[in-house]
Parts: structure tokens; sequence; C-alpha cells
């Protein structure tokens, strides 16, 4: 009998918007929720209207083939409708949580009176939607959670330093023996386009890092003239940093290092894992230790591969969801590497989820045989070659997205993300 897990219990979306709204309570004022937080970023309000617009759109209208309960919204809040340029003046926060009340009930309503395995418009499946709204509000949350992060303190409510302590385990390689494994999701529950079809590969023997990079060791990079080695970076990166005048990761402040965590500035904590770098910074640095970033394959690979069954299982602890009751969350920050040996992969990888998301070499790009499902704009749209692949998880991901072969990404010099490094080679 199969063990792979066919209905993850995915937590309710009442719960998932009542953890929604509780970030927006993390800002002291209206204003800071209104107005762009960085360049090419929109208001955190936006976000906001746009989790409810969504689900309003794919349960209601195009599931269930109800007509809009607010047009103008469904175009405000539309990213590709409405381009960033155009920022829409935005209504107040009760407003918009009212919209975003009206229409969960109508969707609570909708998957409540709807039997299970219904096909409704678009030949959409009703755990489909769900799955789709889940994992939406889900990952908005966490673009939140890391604007949040970029505001000043003053900006925020007060909270706790992340946890300090020594890494788990010294540093260390998983030797990988070559592999011919199948990779990419079944369609078992709920997964995006990205990840279909499954295929079988063979992968080279390769060395993958126990650990993500730690803040110490992105220290020694940077004493040893990380910045400054033309050798140790791509003509893009070379070219990104000198134009942006990078020389640290984005909330380092020198001289001896401190840095900005979610609420709190403290001196550097040398055992947590580097976060706030670039794809091109992650891509020197491992050239620096005469290394590689890992293919987006390596890494489905190390994180699931049970050698006892011989095939990547659907999570890094086995084929069960686990929920988390994203319980990760409760620290606000990284810990020091390897310190939840529940996020321990079986062929001993550390961190797989639960503390940052981790750069891979691959650019993001459809599998061979890759169709479009349920629309280009998750997925597709993206296939520009400035995109690359994280994979893993971060402190603030649900576990409803640390299924091994989901595929985060973001443009090479994007740096506010909870993103790491680990670094991989080839066999010797
Ligand atoms: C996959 C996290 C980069 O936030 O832009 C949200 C996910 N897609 N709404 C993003 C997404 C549409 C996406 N990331
Ligand atoms: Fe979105």
């Amino acid at each position: 009998m199969s063990t792979q897990s066919l209905a993850p219990a995915t937590p309710s979306l009442r719960s998932i918007r009542s953890q929604t709204l509780q970030l927006f309570d993390l800002v002291t004022s209206d204003d800071v929720l209104r107005t762009a937080p960085m360049p090419g970023f929109r208001p955190l309000l936006w976000h906001l209207a746009h989790i409810g617009v969504y689900q309003n759109y794919w349960v209601l209208q195009r599931f269930a083939g109800q007509s809009s309960i607010n047009a103008a919204y469904d175009v405000h809040f539309d990213p590709i409708k409405t381009p960033r340029e155009e920022a829409p003046v935005l209504p107040s926060r009760a407003e918009i949580e009212a919209y975003l009340s009206e229409t969960l009930e109508r969707v609570e309503h909708v998957l409540a009176t709807t039997a299970a395995g219904t096909i409704g418009g678009d030949r959409l499946t009703l755990e489909y939607v769900r799955g789709l709204v889940v994992e939406h509000e889900l990952q908005h949350q966490e673009t939140v959670a890391f604007v949040l992060q970029s505001l000043p303190l003053e900006a925020k409510r007060k909270g706790p330093a992340p946890p300090v302590g020594r890494r788990a385990q010294p540093p260390s390689e998983i030797a990988v023996a070559a592999l011919h494994v199948s990779v990419g999701a079944d369609g078992n529950g709920f997964v995006y386009d990205n990840e279909l079809p499954k295929r079988e590969v063979d992968l080279a023997a390769f060395a993958i890092d126990r650990d993500l990079t730690t803040n110490a060791e992105y220290a020694e990079f940077i004493e040893q003239g990380g910045y400054d080695k033309r050798e140790w970076w791509t003509d893009a990166g070379w070219e990104w940093k000198e134009r942006e005048g990078v020389r640290a990761p984005l909330y380092w402040t020198g001289p001896g290092w401190h840095e900005r965590s979610f609420f709190t500035d403290e001196p550097l904590r040398p055992d947590a894992p580097v976060t706030g770098i670039s794809w091109f910074e992650a891509d020197a640095y491992a050239r620096f230790r005469g290394k590689r970033l890992p293919t987006e394959l390596e890494w489905e690979a190390a994180a699931g591969f049970d050698p006892v069954a011989d095939r990547v299982r659907r999570y890094p602890w086995g084929d069960e969801f686990v929920s988390s009751g994203t319980s990760e969350r409760t620290t606000w920050g990284t810990h020091p590497v390897g310190a939840h040996a529940e996020h321990r992969s079986a062929l001993g990888l550390n961190d797989t989820y639960g503390n940052l998301w981790q750069w891979t070499s691959s650019e993001f790009r459809g599998y061979p045989g890759f169709v479009v499902y349920p629309y280009p704009e998750y997925s597709e749209v993206w296939f520009d070659g400035d995109h690359y692949v994280a994979r893993g998880g971060s402190w603030f991901t649900d576990a409803s997205l640390a299924r091994v072969s989901f595929r985060n990404f973001y443009r090479r010099h994007f740096r506010p993300a909870f993103l790491g490094i680990r670094c991989a080679r080839n066999a010797r």
C-alpha cells in the first residue's frame, strides 16, 4: 500500500487569515502600511487586498461561477491588470478587511457545501482551488514578513531577538553517490504546475554541505576580500555589485558586525546562517570555497532521498505531512545551523526546511513537458533567465510548502527574502 498522503491536512483558511492579520498588527502606524516599503515594492495593504481578490477570483468566480463582489478590487489588486508603477489609491484597512471577511465567508460556504472531488468551472477540482488559495496566502504572508523585516525597528512593535547558540554539528559534507531517481511531484495533493511532470533523472555523484553557510563563514569571505576579488564573481554579479556598491549582507552594519533581525539589532550570531544575500553573492561565496551552488535537482535528491526506500520522499522527514502549526514562527528569525533535528533529511542534511530557503544554481524554467496550469502568471511568465530557483523553506515558511518538489524563485539580485547559502561540489 502506498504511504503517500492523499490529502495533507493543511491549516484552515480562517486560521491562516488570523495569522495574516496578526502580521499587519505588528506595524505601529497605518501610514507604514500605505507606503511603498522599498523601491519596486507595493505597499503592504496592497498584499492584504490581493489575498482576498485571489480567493474571490479562484474559488468564487472561476470554480463556483459566481459574479464578482467588487469589480474595482479585481483590477486594482491584480498584479498584471495594475502593474506596480500604477499604484492604486488604497482603501482603508477597515474597508479591505470587510471585503476579506465577506469573501472568506462565501469561500468557506462553497468549500463546505461542495462534495469532495467535485469539478467546477474550468475543470478545477475543489481540492485544487483550496490548495491554491491556501498556498497563495501563505506565500504572501512570507512576502509581508520579509518586507516587515526590512522596516526600521521604530515602525514595528517590540518583539524578541532570534535565538543565539552554537551550531549543532561541526561543518561537514554529505557525499551523495550517483543516483537514478524520480524527481518532481506526482500530482498527489496540491502542487504547482512548475513541479510537474515527474520524471526520472541520472545525477552524477556530488558532495553537498551538511549545513547552511554561517555568518562566521561568510565574514571570512568578506575579510579575505570577497567583495573585491573579481575572479570569484560572474560578469553579471560583478556588474551588479559595483553598481549597487554592495559590501556586506543586507542587514549587516560594521565595524564589528551587527545584524538587524525582525525586532532587534544585535551583534552578529556567528553560527546562525547568513541571509540578506543575492544569488550573485551566494555564487561568489561558493567559488571562494572552491565549491558551487547545488543544482535544484541535486538539492531535491539530497533533501528527499531515502536510501532504504530507494526513492525521493515527499518531505525531508518522510511521506507524511506533519503540521508545524507554523510553530517555526515563534522564533522570529533564523536559529543556529542544525539545531532542529526534525528538519534533517534521511541523508543527513540539516535545515532542509525551517531555517532559510537556499539558492540553487538552476535558472527557473519549466521541466520537460511543462504545461501551464491553471494560469501563466504563477510560473511561466517568470521563465525569463533572471529568476533562479530557491529550495527548502525558512523559519517563517508553513510546513504546507515543505514538500521537496516545491520550487521558490527570485531574481538574482534579490536580497530581502529569507534566503541563504548551501554549497556543493562535484565528487572527486
Ligand atoms: C513564488 C514566492 C516568488 O510571491 O511573487 C504569489 C508567489 N505568486 N502570488 C511571489 C506568488 C503569485 C511568488 N513567489
Ligand atoms: Fe499573489
